[in-house]
């Protein structure tokens, strides 16, 4: 049921304020995050020495943020590979390897056969799933439900903000047993992650109508490219991913910092790229390297479209547009930045009269390797 939505993807978007606060919903406990189902597996994260997460598409991406929170709260090693590309290639892996896969179906057959390679070789493995009793969390050892509620249509959208939500809940609990974040900073960065639903609201409020207006005026473009840096690096492939997906339009996600080594020939009169331009308060280096880098696409002459936090006045003179996310704590940035991402595909689509549910080739499980 639609719920007087004109799509499941639009009911699913304005979803993505509850997805995030029914994945951390019965999760803090005296401020500090205590995933009860993990309890009892303390020992099992003090011994890991590596963690591999493995996923496709979009829950590939959710990962690739994780990486960022699991890596500096926890400082255990994290790699992040697509599920298809990870059992092919003789792993090294064993008891120290906690395998972390990430599903929404919970049924995507690549991610399953890459646990299943994962256990047969020892390593232990824990599943990041949206669906109740699927599969994949069914052949794991560990489970940590996302709580996005059903997802119908085929473009992922708040599965990919509980995704990113579920992983840093796990990182924060690893942290908490490994002791490699204090009480006082645990309970910093949930207060900041329990603030992002709010802010999501916030930003489908302000902005929802203005991307939707701009995305009808784009509804000819041939191509959009992405820019991220850090965090935003993997939005900007998801802002890509979507767009392609729903719209069948060329796009093409790139790290910010990789534009001289190749992508900038790309850059022509009238180009739309969007900017994911991260927080100056967290890091004013990153920040004005990525202004730098919009400089240089806007003096060829493309059409800079910001995603930056409000107050940011750096990026002012030179986009066209800026859409803005609310101040946000360090990390927090991809799961609002995402949001005018996921509505500018929508809206595309939506544009070029395409039936955003049921993109031509997909389908919302892919239960074939
Ligand atoms: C993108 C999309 C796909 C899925 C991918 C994994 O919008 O929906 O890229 O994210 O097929 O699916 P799950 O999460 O079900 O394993």
């Amino acid at each position: 049921d639609k719920g007087g939505w004109s799509s499941f993807m639009a009911k699913e978007v304005s979803e993505e304020p509850e997805a995030v606060a029914n994945t951390i919903r019965g999760r803090v406990r005296d401020g500090q995050v205590v995933v009860p189902e993990l309890d009892g597996m303390d020992a099992l994260f003090a011994d890991i020495s590596r963690i591999i997460v493995i996923a496709c598409g979009t829950a590939a991406y959710a990962g690739a943020v994780g990486k960022y929170a699991l890596e500096q709260w926890t400082r255990i090693p994290v790699d992040v590979e697509l599920a298809h590309e990870f059992r092919y290639r003789d792993p090294v892996i064993g008891p120290d390897t906690l395998v972390v896969s990430i599903s929404q179906s919970g049924e995507t057959m690549d991610t399953l056969m890459a646990v299943k390679y994962a256990r047969e070789r020892g390593a232990r493995t824990l599943s990041i799933c949206n669906t109740q009793g699927a599969t994949i969390p069914r052949e794991s050892d560990a489970i940590v439900y996302t709580h996005a509620g059903p997802e119908v249509a085929v473009a992922s959208t708040k599965a990919f903000v509980a995704q990113i939500t579920a992983l840093y809940l796990l990182a924060l609990h690893v942290a908490r047993v490994r002791g490699t974040v204090s009480s006082a900073e645990g309970e910093q960065h949930v207060r900041e992650l329990e603030a992002v639903p709010e802010k999501i609201s916030q930003i489908l409020d302000r902005e929802q109508a203005r991307i939707e207006e701009f995305a009808g005026w784009m509804a000819d473009t041939r191509s959009v490219l992405f820019l991220g840096r850090h965090v935003g690096y993997p939005i900007a492939l998801e802002g890509a991913l979507k767009l392609k997906e729903i719209s069948y339009i060329h796009a093409e996600g790139f790290a910010a910092g990789e534009l001289k080594h190749g992508p900038i020939a790309l850059i022509e009169p009238g180009q739309p790229v969007f900017v994911i331009v991260p927080s100056p308060r967290e890091s004013a280096l990153i920040h004005s390297k990525v202004v730098s880098n919009i400089q240089e696409i806007r003096a060829r002459g493309a059409r800079v479209i910001a995603i930056a936090e409000e107050g940011d006045a750096a990026v002012l003179p030179f986009a066209d547009e800026v859409l803005r996310i609310p101040l946000a704590g360090p990390l927090m940035e991809p799961l609002l930045a995402v949001v005018p991402l996921h509505i500018f595909a929508m809206g595309l689509a939506t544009a070029k009269g395409l039936d955003v549910d049921q993109p031509r080739n997909l389908a919302k499980s892919v239960t074939v390797e």
